[in-house]
């Protein structure tokens, strides 16, 4: 059985000073059984707006390309069912979809991601010894490999106060590189000296004021507070600001 939605899109583009700059189109299609959210924007794209761009690829909550805002909550279009969306939505009306609020505009859904990129070449690599032989426990391999599930979405960040308000994007990198930044320092076989403290200096960590809004949001399922923030932070603390852990490290006790 099929009904008629009516999607509320965002239409537009960036002005010469890169202020967003558009309107919300409504469109109405056929909605049939089934169906995600991106489903519907493709169909809108057959039937009204070819040229309405929105980014996406695996149709499989697995490539990241497909965030956006759906009745203002940063969502992967491609794993957010019509089913659920019609029953938050009120009777008559419209579906409301905008790109990622907190990422520059490129072009209707579709937001620039290029910081991402960028602060991920600044990260040191896995520094492993040197020999072939690289052993551990199955429990510590078991603690980074939550990290390891993270798509790249970049709703996180989109919802970050840090980013979305504050627009820190100099100096703060976000909860997806504090995940990526969990796993390196977290990984077993890592010996690199110099991360800890551009994740104080650099990084930002002191900004994080832990309101777990991107855990929230995370389709991967990451407990980006809990399990990679607060042990960083910890990290941190013990690191330059524990006065005995300081003494110990001084007489070569850690
Ligand atoms: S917990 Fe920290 S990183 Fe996550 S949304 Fe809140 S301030 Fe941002
Ligand atoms: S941590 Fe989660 S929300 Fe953030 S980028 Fe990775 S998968 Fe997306
Ligand atoms: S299209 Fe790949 S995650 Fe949605």
């Amino acid at each position: 059985m099929s009904e008629d939605v009516t999607f509320r899109v965002f239409r537009g583009e960036p002005d010469e000073d890169d202020t967003p700059t558009g309107e919300m189109v409504d469109y109405t299609v056929e909605m049939d059984e089934g169906m995600v959210v991106l489903d519907v924007i493709h169909r809108i794209q057959a039937e009204h707006a070819p040229d309405l761009s929105c980014r996406w690829n695996c149709k499989a909550g697995k490539c990241g390309s497909c965030s956006a805002e759906v009745n203002g909550k940063p969502r992967l279009m491609c794993m957010t069912r019509m089913e659920d969306i019609m029953e938050e939505t009120p009777e008559n009306t419209p579906v409301v979809v905008k790109p990622m609020q907190a990422f520059p505009l490129t072009k209707d859904l579709v937001t620039d991601v290029q910081w991402a990129y960028d602060l991920n070449k600044t990260i040191p690599m896995l520094d492993g010894p040197e020999e072939m032989d690289w052993r551990f426990d199955q429990k510590e391999a078991d603690r980074v490999q939550e990290f390891r599930a993270c798509i790249e979405c970049m709703l996180c960040v989109n919802t970050c106060h840090v980013m979305r308000e504050h627009q820190l994007w100099d100096e703060f990198a976000g909860p997806r590189f504090f995940v990526r930044l969990a796993n390196l320092e977290m990984h077993p076989m890592d010996q690199d000296e110099t991360r800890l403290e551009m994740i104080k200096d650099d990084y930002g960590l002191g900004y994080c004021n832990i309101t777990r809004c991107c855990t929230e949001v995370c389709p991967a399922g990451i407990n980006i507070t809990d399990n990679a923030i607060i042990p960083l932070k910890e990290r941190l603390v013990t690191e330059y600001y524990d006065p005995i852990a300081i003494i110990a490290k001084k007489l070569g006790l850690r």
